[in-house]
């Protein structure tokens, strides 16, 4: 019997890109970067999840960049995240699990990675930070 089984997924991870273009005010001069990352991290951490920072992910296009891995759906790459309206719906997203269905103001900032974007990510490590290549 696993009745006693959580329903909510109790590990997945939070990559926050942080670099030439995300997290930047001369991208984005109007947004609290500061703000996003440590709202993020403690819904992260409610959900019983993590963020981490990460380098570049060849997405500047679609700057500020996350990607949520997540145990049931795999990667979910969300861009255009520099507005209060997506941070909030993030952050409820991500504090609930980031189970299910994304809500309407996320689903919109869904996008495909590029294979070369693909290829950045799956270089991060565990704690999401880009490993190069000897
Ligand atoms: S700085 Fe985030 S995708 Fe390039």
């Amino acid at each position: 019997m696993h009745e006693d089984r959580p329903t909510r997924s109790t590990r997945f991870s939070v990559l926050l890109c942080r670099d030439c273009c995300c997290g930047t005010e001369t991208k984005h001069p109007d947004f609290d970067h500061q703000r996003q990352e440590l709202e993020l991290q403690k819904a992260a951490i409610e959900a019983g999840g993590s963020l981490h920072r990460v380098k570049c992910l060849d997405a500047c296009g679609q700057s500020n960049v996350v990607v949520l891995r997540t145990p049931e759906r795999g990667r979910v790459w969300l861009g255009d995240l520099a507005d209060d309206a997506s941070h909030e719906a993030l952050c409820a997203y991500v504090r609930a699990g980031a189970l299910g269905h994304l809500p309407p103001a996320l689903e919109v900032r869904r996008f495909a990675p590029s294979t070369a974007s693909e290829e950045v990510e799956g270089r991060c490590n565990l704690r999401g930070i880009p490993v190069r290549e000897s």
